[in-house]
């Protein structure tokens, strides 16, 4: 893995962005795996004003996105379709074909969805955030590493830290999602891990230096041969000692 440490978040989202015209300018037809979240919305305001000063061509590729709450189709303004039509797909002009969400269009076979991917060509980059677990998409805990698209109970932590996008009441946030599984992420050809503040820093340091674990779902990532850790002063504070 290959850890860059920022002093600021939006140098954080400069780096993600130069990746991405690297990635774009080999291959425009791409296939990317993306990501929703707080730690997001600087990185796609960087993405977005990339594509309006004609530097990021964002025409050829499709997206997947991780994960989705089970019930929240995209007229609910707390999907995660919502969310990157708000943040990404619309101010860049994504046609609504063009991206591909785990629910509900594969809610009867989460499974589809990496048969989906693979029939495209596989994910050739692949956004990630990271949770305060240490769970990539949904991927809780004990996740079995080769997991496809599944669907998940999601745990009251986790439907905590999501609650803001809800009023700030955790009872609201859906009980389930469907997430790309962690064997899906791990075929990804390339992988780019996004991390800020301060309250990501121990979570982070566990997933990059501690043992590769089950209970730390993001510590897989350490035997995947093509992956960015991306992070601000705040996040990285434990990289360093
Ligand atoms: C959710 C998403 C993850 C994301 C995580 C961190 O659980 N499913 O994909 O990485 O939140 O979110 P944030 O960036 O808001 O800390």
């Amino acid at each position: 893995m290959k850890v860059e440490i920022f002093d600021y978040a939006q140098e954080v989202a400069e780096r993600v962005a130069d990746l991405l015209e690297d990635q774009l300018r080999v291959y425009p037809y791409s296939q990317l795996g993306l990501a929703t979240g707080t730690t997001m919305v600087p990185i796609y305001k960087e993405m977005v004003r990339r594509v309006q000063e004609n530097r990021l061509n964002l025409a050829g590729v499709r997206t997947f996105n991780l994960d989705e709450y089970v019930g929240l189709d995209e007229s609910n303004p707390n999907s995660f379709m919502a969310f990157m039509r708000e943040h990404l797909f619309e101010p860049v002009g994504l046609p609504r074909e063009h991206s591909y969400f785990p629910w509900p269009d594969f809610s009867r076979c989460p499974a589809r969805y990496d048969d989906l991917i693979k029939e495209c060509g596989g994910i050739d980059w692949q956004l990630l955030g990271i949770g305060h677990n240490g769970h990539i998409g949904f991927n809780e805990p004990q996740t079995p590493w080769d997991s496809k698209t599944h669907e998940v109970i999601l745990t009251a932590d986790t439907r905590r830290a999501n609650r803001q996008a809800f009023g700030g009441e955790w009872l609201k946030v859906p009980q389930k999602a469907v997430t790309m599984g962690i064997g899906t992420i791990m075929h990804s050809r390339t992988i780019v891990l996004v991390a800020l503040g301060k309250g990501k820093s121990a979570i982070l340091a566990q997933a990059l230096r501690g043992p590769m674990t089950l209970q730390v779902p993001a510590s897989v990532l350490q035997r995947h041969p093509h992956t960015f850790v991306l992070c601000d002063r705040a996040a990285g504070t434990l990289l360093d000692r």
